[in-house]
């Protein structure tokens, strides 16, 4: 049976171990392994994005650094293809779908893009659709079989156009049609309350900079309550072990 929030385990079933995954996905978006490993030893990353660009920055060696992290995170890792034909990102696609079986092959959206889309969807290689800026590209990459379609956000905000409006598009499109089974998953996020306003809308994931995740944890009231509690603690002078 499911382990979503509603479901209660029926006679003779037994109580599952709570599985968060009705909660939104958090994906770090970064190449930076040493940033992948830090994050992913909180127990909250359940996945990868990566980007050409990401992949520029951190100055290694594509394949090898892809591996490297789906040696890291069990979770989707996505990884993105160069060419811009068809046949090209299929040949490209299968390469890297071929690395690891926790690899999303992400593909630009374009006619050529979905084609391959539909192709590896065909086939059951997951992906990852991205540089949608409107509904009308989620539409058809839902249509293509994506497994995430990847709007992002903080560059149409950067445009003065409302990046969480297209998220909140996306969803009602999507929910419209319950067979449709691409995720949403949030991507080019700038602060925690983009992570926050999409979690509202109920997003399915979000792709988070390393920066931003860490933003998420802080509140200077905990910094503040956590400090007197800790010099309170010294002046009893015990010790809990
Ligand atoms: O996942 C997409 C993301 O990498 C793009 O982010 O900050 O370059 O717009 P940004």
């Amino acid at each position: 049976f499911s382990t979503g929030p509603d479901q209660q385990p029926g006679p003779g079933q037994v109580e599952p171990d709570i599985k968060q995954d009705y909660l939104m996905e958090f994906f770090i978006d970064t190449a930076d392994i040493n940033e992948i490993r830090e994050l992913a030893a909180t127990g909250l990353v359940d996945g990868v994005t990566t980007n050409p660009s990401l992949i520029a920055k951190s100055g290694r060696q594509f394949i090898e650094v892809i591996k490297e992290i789906t040696e890291v995170v069990s979770g989707p890792v996505s990884a993105e293809v160069t060419s811009l034909k068809y046949e090209g990102m299929v040949e490209e696609g299968r390469k890297l779908a071929a690395i690891a079986d926790n690899i999303v092959v992400k593909l630009p959206l374009t006619p050529d893009g979905l084609k391959a889309c539909k192709t590896f969807s065909d086939e059951g290689i997951s992906t990852n659709v991205t540089l949608c800026f409107s509904s009308a590209q989620a539409l058809l990459a839902a249509k293509a079989g994506a497994t995430y379609i990847s709007p992002f956000i903080g560059r149409l905000d950067d445009l003065a156009q409302d990046g969480l409006l297209l998220i909140s598009d996306i969803l009602e499109i999507y929910s419209a049609y319950p067979d449709i089974s691409t995720k949403v998953l949030v991507a080019s996020t700038r602060s925690p309350l983009h992570i926050v306003e999409a979690a509202k809308m109920g997003a399915d994931t979000a792709t988070i900079p390393p920066a931003v995740l860490r933003a998420m944890f802080k509140h200077p009231l905990t910094d503040k309550g956590l400090e007197a509690f800790m010099a309170d603690w010294e002046k009893t002078g015990q010790s809990i072990l």
